[in-house]
């Protein structure tokens, strides 16, 4: 398992004395995490969690799974923001970006309930057509709009083809386990439910059955990503000279404090996207409140170098980036020889093609640091189960120990909600007449 902080093209970035002076700071975040006397302490179930959680839950997960592959061509994962992020990026970084369109024995997965776009669920239903499918609702609240909408048409979907009764069979639930419309629907219907703890937020859930069921269901090994988990559970409580989490916690809050404001989420794989998606949610609905945070952002080189590269190289210097450098791809390929070499590409005869990405890595981290971009380097050996639970956890409790020293409540949203009650209102949702009023007076 690996997973290792390579600081040195930072180093000119900071000096020591700002390092020893942030150190005492991150101890103190992390004493208080793990005492439990921190803002947000009651959402604290996720340190745990990847040695105290409920095997008897993590055997029907397993058996749910099985289920599923049995009898379905298709999985639909209803749910939004850490209710469906984390099991994407998840299942495209051990699988593929391309999983739906590989030759496979696992069932294809879409993901509905993550925006309200009417097209965009209209072709998840075609997709369905003359097939068959099975559907996980995730919800901790059991009463967001998106994933409640889509539902809703899914239920009717299912019970037309498979009635009621079959409906038992392929409606699962992942929600709270007592409170919520979702556990009342599931319990009336009888449907499968499975538990999203109290103590759990959405965005730190990938590792309960929010995640794994889905996860479990595209065939990965969902032992082996608990394992990795508890690993770095017992490796970053670690003291902080030899904690490379703590240290990342404490780079970023670093280089934040010296004006940078965007965190750039670095990969040279584009199986990391969603990843990186899961990323920008953690950090962002974590640490962005109170008029505070680091703006998380994502690119895929070498992809981006060709849209956002001139801009990180030359453009204002308001970010770092992190890059997540995975050392051995999962399929590798040669360059052949070419006798005419009119593209003049024989000068990588014989070469890796892993070997061109990691020049392109290379060259450009030096690029970048030169044009005054502070790059944290994250050292992957490789991308499976193990290395994937042990990476979830590491930027998970990063995320944490970062957001006290930064002095908010990481394990807080409550931005999100005047978007939510602003709609509401303009729908005519009972309750919210006055509020509908003042907001249609402000769009004429
Ligand atoms: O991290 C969070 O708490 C949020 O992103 C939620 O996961 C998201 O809003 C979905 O909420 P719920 O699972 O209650 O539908």
């Amino acid at each position: 398992m690996s997973l290792k902080l390579n600081s040195k093209y930072v180093q000119k970035f900071i000096n020591e004395d700002e390092m020893n002076g942030i150190k005492a700071q991150v101890e103190t975040a992390a004493k208080v995490l793990h005492d439990r006397t921190g803002l947000g302490n009651d959402f604290l179930g996720w340190l745990d969690l990847p040695v105290d959680y409920d095997k008897d839950e993590f055997a029907r997960i397993k058996a749910a799974a099985k289920k599923i592959q049995g009898h379905s061509d298709v999985l639909i994962v209803i749910g939004i923001g850490g209710s469906y992020l984390g099991a994407r990026a998840a299942i495209e970084l051990l699988k593929s970006p391309m999983y739906n369109n590989m030759k496979k024995d696992t069932p294809d997965i879409y993901y509905a309930g993550n925006n309200i776009n009417p097209t965009y669920l209209q072709e998840i239903i075609s997709l369905c057509e003359g097939r068959d499918f099975s559907v996980n609702v995730i919800s901790k609240s059991g009463t967001t709009t998106e994933p409640a909408l889509a539902f809703r048409v899914f239920k009717k979907l299912v019970e037309e083809k498979y009635g009621a009764e079959g409906a038992k069979d392929r409606i699962f639930c992942t929600t709270d386990k007592a409170r919520g419309t979702l556990k009342e629907l599931a319990d009336a219907e009888g449907y499968e439910t499975f538990v999203i703890p109290d103590d759990v937020g959405g965005r730190f859930s990938v590792l309960t059955a929010v995640g794994l069921l889905p996860i479990a269901v595209a065939g990965c090994d969902i032992d082996a990503l608990m394992t990795g988990a508890a690993k770095a559970r017992e490796d970053f409580t670690a003291d902080f000279d030899n904690n490379d989490c703590y240290k990342y916690a404490a780079l970023r809050n670093i280089l934040h404090r010296k004006g940078k404001a965007v965190e750039l989420m670095v990969s040279y794989d584009p199986a990391f996207c969603m990843m990186s998606e899961w990323y920008k949610q953690l950090f962002g609905e974590s640490e962005g409140k109170d008029n505070k945070g680091i703006f998380p952002a994502s690119v895929v080189f070498s992809t981006d170098l060709h849209s956002m590269g001139q801009f990180i190289q030359d453009g204002s210097r308001v970010m770092f980036e992190t890059v997540v450098d995975i050392k051995n791809p999962k399929q590798d390929m040669f360059l052949e020889d070419d006798e005419a070499n009119l593209d003049g590409l024989n000068f990588l005869t014989n070469q890796n093609m892993s070997v061109v990405n990691r020049k392109a890595l290379e060259g450009t981290v030096l690029a970048h640091t030169e044009g005054g971009v502070p790059n944290i380097i994250l050292e992957l050996d490789q991308i499976d189960e193990e290395n994937l639970g042990y990476m979830i956890y590491f930027f998970e409790k990063a995320c944490a120990v970062s957001g006290y020293v930064l002095g908010v409540n990481p394990f807080n949203q409550p931005g999100v909600e005047s978007y939510k009650s602003n709609m509401f209102a303009l729908l005519g949702k009972p309750g919210y007449e006055d509020k509908k009023a003042a907001l249609e007076a402000k769009l004429s």
